[in-house]
């Protein structure tokens, strides 16, 4: 992004670089928007302040490096994790949050467009994290915005920090990310998670399986584009022949409110539930990982399964999401 405008009276002034801070990040001042902005380079960089981020949360809880920054959360789509781990993020680095998880109470529901909400929104705070149901609407929101966006999912388009703190998990919890067999399993049509995930791993040496019913296949535009990157993918419709060679399972929701036609939800809702018996065929160093919620793909007996990660993945995304925001924020 510019950090550069032209002012009233074309004057050119600086957009994003406040006098006094650090002006060396690579991230500084950018918008997040989709995963294909960073190289091994950047997720080197996020996960390093990330292993900080936690070691300071351990140690002392909180700590002001962002005091007096405010952070818009605007969510038109439902959230739990997403929203509150930016709020804890910005609250735990000592600045503060705008939060809207109901636009239904805000001026949209009186018709305001995304661009002027933005707009409003951005003279009141330093970045806005966004989810919307509309694909590209985080890059739509970035082109009228003079702070950074965070995209917080944009339909079934793609959902970056949330990539960003998958990959990691796999890095934290087996030690390396290159020479791994990953197998999505689910709605791979509509899950956001697993477009910004398989994108993000081709930066990596690793083989993808996809697991799906065949009308929740994986794009076929995506497995082109992945192909071209070199990445081997293989597509199957059930879970058991690729169970045995998987080190990372990551599991998905059907995404229900995505669907045109209620019925076919119906027709695909349930048709992979992971189980005890399901993990007696997988490997004993595999992990079973979920973005949440779960919606009965996963069974609560598999929790006190020490390959479950999707609760400690959870965790991770607070520090992933600190470290980005100490990194476009600019003081890390
Ligand atoms: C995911 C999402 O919103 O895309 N949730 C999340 O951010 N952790 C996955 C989902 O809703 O199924």
């Amino acid at each position: 992004m510019n950090a550069m405008a032209s002012g009233p009276g074309g004057r050119t002034v600086s957009r994003h670089l406040p006098f006094g801070e650090k002006r060396d990040s690579r991230f500084y001042g950018q918008s997040i928007l989709s995963v294909s902005q960073f190289d091994q380079v950047d997720l080197a960089t996020i996960f390093e302040v990330a292993r900080e981020m936690r070691a300071m949360v351990e140690r002392v809880g909180s700590f002001d490096l962002l005091k007096g920054k405010v952070l818009t959360n605007l969510f038109y789509e439902p959230s739990t994790r997403t929203s509150s781990s930016f709020v804890a993020a910005i609250e735990r680095l000592g600045g503060s949050v705008i939060q809207i998880n109901n636009v239904r109470f805000s001026s949209v529901a009186k018709g305001e467009s995304l661009p002027d909400t933005i707009r409003t929104l951005e003279s009141y705070s330093d970045a806005i994290v966004l989810r919307h149901p509309e694909k590209g609407s985080a890059a739509l929101a970035a082109s009228h915005a003079t702070k950074p966006i965070i995209n917080a999912g944009d339909g079934p388009g793609e959902h970056p920090t949330q990539a960003l703190l998958d990959i990691f998990t796999i890095r934290e919890e087996m030690g390396r990310i290159d020479g791994l067999t990953i197998t999505m399993l689910g709605d791979l049509k509509y899950g956001r998670t697993v477009h910004s995930l398989s994108r993000l791993l081709t930066l990596y040496d690793v083989r993808l399986n996809y697991v799906s019913p065949k009308i929740l296949s994986m794009p076929s535009s995506l497995v082109e584009s992945l192909a071209k990157e070199g990445t081997p993918q293989n597509e199957y419709r059930e879970l058991e022949p690729v169970l045995p060679e998987t080190d990372v399972l990551y599991v998905t929701r059907v995404q229900k409110e995505r669907f045109e036609n209620q019925a076919e939800y119906e027709q695909v809702r349930g048709t992979y539930v992971i189980t005890p018996e399901t993990l007696a065929a997988a490997k004993e160093k595999m992990i079973v990982m979920h973005p949440l919620p779960r919606v009965g793909e996963i069974s609560m007996e598999v929790d006190t399964d020490p390959r479950a990660a999707y609760f400690r993945q959870m965790e991770n995304g607070m520090y992933v999401r600190m470290a980005l925001l100490a990194l476009v924020l600019g003081k890390a």
